[in-house]
């Protein structure tokens, strides 16, 4: 099967990669935009979009340069079209987009989720559908059943807060910069978990649903209390959130079905500490664990060009005038939860 181009630029990652049909990543480029963002604490759209303009054709360039391959090469343009930050989403479509009809390649519009859903499969060639998927980022925080490409039934979402946001405004209240997650969890490494109290919002509810603000405000109490070391506050926070994602994955196992496989991925899935308590669950339940390698769990254009390789094995692509989609939810049927409104 032919190599594909995946282009990826809808938070703040620009990057562009060949992957082919043989899970074999040929050339990759990834440019974070962390320093430009970093004084703000986040991510600033606008400066996004256009970090994005600067950077896309280049790395596109380099990594083609780095194959030794041509567009022409090339069986298709994966580009990932939604959801998130839409002048971003925009530069990576209308250059994928220039580039499939220079080329006369076709384009795959690919759901950035999507790309999350699938990169476990392109680390671990064993992993065959279904599973149940726990896609943790910045962004989004859900579970969902796989049971083939572009068959996604979600199983639960979050009410308030993307777990991956959990992490990043922890590490904002006690100072530990940004981005935040790894930060977060080289702290917590050091610190005490018994040593803060902090609640375990949702747990034991009867739907797998997530909600993190509460814990996140018991943070900035615990921080505000002045009477606990920023290390002890990290921990005991991250242990929180492991104990939550455990309880509502045990919660989705039993409406799952037959699944064999839990499969974390997204941003958070680079945690250590979260990989380790999920495939102790697994192992609980007879299931086989599976997570990309820290570089594929963050955003990166890998993921999206291997979702095209599957799409392409499908026969599946996208019109030219492809629109994007800030929204884009993976399972469109699944109910709207309440005080979810602004979550894909
Ligand atoms: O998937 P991703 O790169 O971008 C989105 O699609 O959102 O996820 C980024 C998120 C950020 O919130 C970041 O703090 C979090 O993933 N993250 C982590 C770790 N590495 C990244 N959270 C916890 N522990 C980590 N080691
Ligand atoms: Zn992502």
């Amino acid at each position: 099967m032919g190599v594909v181009l995946g282009i990826e630029s809808s938070c703040d990652e620009t990057a562009a990669a060949l992957v082919d049909g043989h899970r074999t990543i040929l050339a990759q480029h990834i440019a974070s935009q962390d320093d430009a963002h970093r004084p703000y604490g986040g991510v600033v759209p606008e400066i996004a979009a256009r970090a994005h303009v600067e950077r896309v054709m280049p790395l596109v360039a380099a990594t083609l340069v780095d194959a030794g391959m041509t567009l022409a090469d090339v069986a298709a343009v994966a580009v990932t079209a939604g959801p998130g930050l839409i002048g971003g989403v925009m530069v990576g479509l209308v250059s994928a987009k220039a580039l499939a009809l220079a080329a006369d390649k076709p384009l795959m519009a690919i759901n950035h989720l999507e790309g999350h859903a699938l990169s476990a499969r392109l680390a671990d060639p064993a992993l065959e559908f279904p599973y149940l998927l726990l896609l943790v980022s910045g962004g989004h925080c859900q579970i969902l059943v796989v049971s083939g490409v572009g068959r996604y039934r979600r199983l639960a979402t979050t009410i308030d807060d993307a777990l991956g946001e959990a992490f990043d405004k922890t590490a904002k209240i006690l100072g530990l910069g940004f981005p935040g997650g790894p930060a977060v969890e080289a702290a917590a490494a050091r610190g005490d978990p018994r040593a803060v109290p902090l609640p375990r919002p949702l747990l034991g509810s009867a739907e797998p649903h997530f909600s993190f603000a509460g814990l996140k405000s018991a943070v900035l109490r615990a921080k505000q209390a002045g009477s606990h070391a920023d290390e002890d506050i990290a921990a005991a926070f991250q242990a929180a959130a492991i104990d939550c994602v455990i309880d509502r994955t045990r919660r989705a196992l039993v409406a799952a079905g037959a699944v064999g496989a839990l499969v974390v991925a997204g941003g958070v899935a680079a945690n250590r500490a979260m990989r380790t308590a999920l495939q102790a669950l697994a192992a609980e339940r007879g299931l086989r664990f599976s997570a990309p390698p820290a570089a594929l769990c963050t955003d990166n254009a890998a993921m999206i060009a291997w979702a095209g390789v599957e799409r392409l094995g499908t026969g599946q692509n996208d019109p030219l005038d492809f629109a994007p989609r800030p929204r884009w939810p993976l399972d469109p049927s699944a109910e709207v939860v309440r005080g979810a409104g602004i979550k894909a």
